[in-house]
C-alpha cells in the first residue's frame, strides 16, 4: 500500500483550494453537488496528491466566486533569493515592420515575483526617421534611457499630433501607456541602443479613475486590434 508522508507533490494547488473552500465555509459534498467533481476527487486535490485539470480550476473558481488566477499557486523563480541573468543567456528577437529590420530585443532580467516589471534593450536600425513604423501605445507605462551609441530618435503621437526629438547617452523619458511611439538612429555610423523598462498598470489599481480610462472602448479597440504588438 502506498504510504503518504513526503509531502504531496501538488500540495500548492491544494493548500489554495482548501483555502477558498474554507473562507466561504462550504463542505465538500456541497462543492462537490455544485461543480460535478467527485468527492473522492476533491479531496485527493485539497491535499495534493492530484492535479487540478484547468477545467477543474475554471468549475472552482465559479464555486468560491473568484478568478482562476486566484487559484494558481506562485512560480517563484528566484534563486538565492534573487535573478541573475547573463548576456550570453539573453532572449534575442529582430523585428521586423514594413519588411525592414527596425529592432533587435534582449529581454533582460524578468522574475515571475515582479509580473509587471519587463525590461527590454533595444538595438535601432532604422536611420531615416520616415522608416520609422510606429506601434500602437502599449498597456504598460514605459522608462526608456539611451543606453550607449546614439544620438536616438524618437517619435510619439501626443495630442493628436506627431513629435519627434533627439537624444544622447544617459537621456531618459517616459512613455505613458497608450501612447505610439517608435525609435531611430539618426547616426548610421553609431546606431543607438536603449533599455525600454514597461512597468505597472494594472486594471486592479484601486484608482477608478484610471481603470476606467483603461477599459474605455477606443483604448481596448487599440490594443487588441495590435495583432504584432512591440515596444
Ligand atoms: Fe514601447
Amino acid at each position: 500500500m502506498e504510504t503518504k508522508t513526503a509531502t504531496p507533490p501538488y500540495l500548492s494547488y491544494g493548500s489554495l483550494i482548501h483555502a477558498w473552500r474554507n473562507e466561504i465555509k462550504y463542505t465538500h459534498a456541497m462543492v462537490s453537488q455544485n461543480t460535478g467533481i467527485a468527492r473522492d476527487r476533491l479531496s485527493e486535490l485539497e491535499k495534493g496528491y492530484q492535479k487540478p485539470t484547468w477545467e477543474e480550476l475554471e468549475k472552482l473558481a465559479k464555486e468560491f466566486h473568484v478568478s482562476v488566477r486566484d487559484l494558481l499557486p506562485m512560480d517563484d523563480d528566484r534563486e538565492r533569493g534573487v535573478i541573475i541573468l547573463r548576456n550570453s543567456e539573453a532572449v534575442k528577437m529582430d523585428q521586423f515592420r514594413a519588411e525592414r529590420l527596425q529592432y533587435t530585443y534582449w529581454c533582460r532580467a524578468m522574475s515571475s515575483t515582479l509580473p509587471n516589471f519587463k525590461p527590454v534593450e533595444l538595438l535601432l536600425h532604422l536611420t531615416e526617421k520616415e522608416d520609422v513604423v510606429l506601434n500602437r501605445g502599449h498597456f504598460f507605462h514605459q522608462y526608456t534611457q539611451v543606453l550607449h551609441g546614439g544620438p536616438v530618435g524618437f517619435v510619439w503621437i501626443g495630442e493628436g499630433e506627431t513629435h519627434y526629438e533627439e537624444f544622447q547617452e544617459g537621456d531618459s523619458w517616459l512613455i505613458p501607456g497608450f501612447v505610439p511611439h517608435g525609435f531611430w538612429s539618426p547616426d548610421p555610423a553609431n546606431l543607438g541602443r536603449i533599455l525600454a523598462i514597461t512597468f505597472g498598470q494594472s486594471l486592479a489599481s484601486g484608482d477608478a479613475r484610471q481603470e476606467l480610462n483603461l477599459i474605455s472602448a477606443d483604448n481596448a479597440s487599440r490594443i487588441i486590434n495590435d495583432q504584432e504588438e512591440y515596444y
